[in-house]
C-alpha cells in the first residue's frame, strides 16, 4: 500500500491526535502516504471529499500535535448505514478517488458496527477511541452471552438480553483493558469532584455531580479517585431509598457529601434516570438529567425539615445541587497514559493494514509481566452472534453495591492504569502556559484555521 486514508468518527475524546500522529508517523516510516477525511464519514457523502495530505514527501504536517485535545480532522457523527448499498459503493468509489488503498477508522463501538460492509469493498482497520471505556470485551466469549426476545412492542421486533456468564472474570481476559480518552476523562471528572467537595463542605451542601459514559460506569467508577462518598453507576440500579439514608448518615457525621452518578443510572424497573427522549444521527439515546432526577428524588425523601433541623439551609432543594462534569471531560491536553495508549494504536492500526489484516482492530492489551501491549484483534470476535456489536459494560465485579465503591477487584483493575497516568510534562504545560501573557494580549488562533488551509477538494464527477 502506498496511499490509506484516516479518520475520526463519533463522540472525540482528548487523544484523537494522538492516535492520528502515531499512525502518520508509522506509516511515514514504512513511505505510505496518508490522507486525512474531514468530519468522520460526513466527508465522504460531499461529493468534493474535503481531505488533507498529513505527511507530504512522509513528513507529519506540524500542526499534527499529539498533545492536542480534539481532532484536527474534525469528527462527526455520521455513519455509513449498512443496509444502504448505494451509499456504500459510492463511499469507496470515492475512496478509490482518492487514490486510498486501506482505510483506518478512529472510532467506537458504532464505527466498528459499521466497518464490515466496508471492509468487504476496501481494507479498512478500526483504532478504538471513546472517553467511555465501552469498547472491548469483559472475557473473550462475552458476545456468545446475547440472546434475542421476542419483543411486540420493540421496533425490530426483539431486544437483547444477557444469559448468566458462565466464565471466570480475569483481569488479564479482558480484551481492550482500556480506550485513549478514558483516563483524561476521569483525570477531570476526579479534579471536579475534589474542587466541588470543599464548597460542598463550606456550605454544608449535598452534591451530585453527573459523568459521562451512556451505560457504562467506567468514568464514575474511576472518579473514585476524587474521593466522593458514594458512587452510582449505570450496571447497578439505584435503590434510592437507600441512598437517601446513606446520604444521611454521611451529612450527620461530616455536614456535606459528595455523590457521583453515570449519566446512564437506571432506577429499580430498569428506567434511565436521565433519558431526554431523543436520539443523536447515530441512534443513541441522548442522557440529559441523570444528577436531577436523583437531586429530586433525594429532595423529596430526606425533606426540609431534616435541614432545618440541622440548622443548615432553610430547605432540601437549597442543599442539594447538581452539577455535569459534560464536555470537559472530552476537551483539553491529553494526559501522558493517553497519549502511550493512543498513539501506539493508530501505528499499530497502521501495520495491521500493511500486513495484510481487514475488518479488524487494535486494541490494548494488559497483564501483570507484560504491561501495556498492543496487539491486532477480528472485529468478528467482539460481534454477537447475529453480527451486532455491543458496548462494554462495567463488570459487575469492578463495584461494590453495598459501599458504593470501587470494589477490590474495581481498584486492582484502575490502578494500572492510572498511577503513572499523568506526566511531569503535563504539569509543567499548565505551569507554563495557563497564565501566559500571551493568553491576554492575542486571540485564540484554531487549529481549524491552519487545517483549513490544507483541505484539498476532488473535482466533481
Ligand atoms: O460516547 C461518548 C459520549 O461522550 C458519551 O459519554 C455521552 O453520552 C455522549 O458522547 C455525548 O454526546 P454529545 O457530544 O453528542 O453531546
Amino acid at each position: 500500500m502506498k496511499r490509506i486514508g484516516i479518520l475520526t468518527a463519533g463522540g472525540d475524546t482528548p487523544a484523537l491526535n494522538a492516535t492520528i500522529y502515531g499512525a502518520v508517523t508509522r506509516a511515514s516510516q514504512m513511505k505510505v502516504e496518508v490522507v486525512g477525511l474531514i468530519k468522520g464519514f460526513n466527508c465522504l457523502f460531499n461529493p468534493r471529499v474535503p481531505h488533507v495530505l498529513l505527511n507530504p514527501l512522509h513528513q507529519t504536517i506540524p500542526e499534527l500535535d499529539p498533545t492536542l485535545g480534539g481532532t484536527l480532522l474534525g469528527s462527526s457523527r455520521d455513519f455509513v448505514d449498512p443496509e444502504k448499498k448505494e451509499d456504500l459503493d459510492m463511499v469507496v468509489h470515492r475512496l478509490k478517488r482518492l487514490g486510498i488503498e486501506g482505510l483506518v477508522c478512529i472510532g467506537g463501538d458504532g464505527t466498528l458496527n459499521g466497518l464490515q460492509p466496508l471492509a468487504e469493498r476496501l481494507p479498512t482497520v478500526l483504532a478504538p477511541k471513546t472517553i467511555d471505556n465501552d469498547l472491548g470485551l469483559n472475557y473473550p466469549n462475552e458476545p456468545d452471552e446475547f440472546l434475542r426476545v421476542p419483543d411486540p412492542s420493540a421496533k425490530c421486533g426483539y431486544h437483547y438480553q444477557r444469559a448468566e456468564s458462565r466464565s471466570v472474570f480475569a483481569l488479564d481476559q479482558m480484551v481492550n483493558y482500556v480506550t485513549p480518552g478514558y483516563a483524561t476523562a476521569v483525570y477531570v471528572s476526579a479534579s471536579a469532584i475534589e474542587r466541588v467537595r470543599t464548597t460542598a463542605e463550606s456550605h454544608r451542601r449535598i452534591a451530585i455531580v453527573e459523568v459521562m459514559g451512556r451505560h457504562s460506569g467506567y468514568i464514575a467508577l474511576g472518579s473514585a479517585y476524587g474521593r466522593p462518598d458514594i458512587i452510582l453507576v449505570p450496571e447497578v440500579a439505584v435503590d434510592v431509598e437507600m441512598v437517601a439514608e446513606r446520604v444521611k448518615q454521611i451529612y450527620d457525621l461530616q455536614k456535606s457529601v459528595m455523590i457521583v452518578c453515570g449519566e446512564g443510572i437506571i432506577d429499580k424497573d430498569g428506567n434511565e434516570l436521565g433519558a431526554s427522549g431523543g436520539k443523536d444521527p447515530a441512534g443513541n439515546h441522548q442522557l440529559s438529567g441523570a444528577a436531577e432526577a436523583l437531586r429530586s428524588a433525594l429532595i423529596s425523601l430526606i425533606g426540609d425539615a431534616y435541614f432545618r433541623n440541622y440548622r443548615r439551609g432553610e430547605s432540601a432543594k437549597e442543599a442539594i445541587f447538581t452539577r455535569k462534569v459534560g464536555h470537559t471531560q472530552r476537551g483539553g491536553r491529553p494526559v501522558l497514559f493517553d497519549r502511550f495508549c493512543a498513539s501506539q494504536l493508530g501505528a499499530k492500526a497502521v501495520d495491521m493494514l500493511l500486513e495484510g489484516r481487514n475488518n479488524a482492530t487494535s486494541i490494548i492489551q494488559y497483564n501483570a509481566t507484560e504491561g501495556f501491549h498492543v496487539e491486532g484483534f477480528d472485529a468478528n470476535h467482539l460481534r454477537d452472534r447475529w453480527g451486532l456489536i455491543h458496548a462494554r459494560h462495567m463488570h459487575p465485579e469492578f463495584y461494590d453495591a453495598r459501599l458504593m465503591k470501587p470494589s477490590r477487584m474495581g481498584i486492582d483493575y484502575l490502578m494500572p492504569i492510572f498511577s503513572n497516568a499523568i506526566g511531569n510534562d503535563d504539569m509543567e504545560h499548565i505551569r507554563n502556559t495557563l497564565f501566559a501573557p500571551g493568553n491576554l494580549l492575542r486571540p485564540y488562533h484554531s487549529i481549524n484555521t491552519d487545517v483549513n488551509k490544507r483541505i484539498r477538494y476532488l473535482m466533481e464527477e
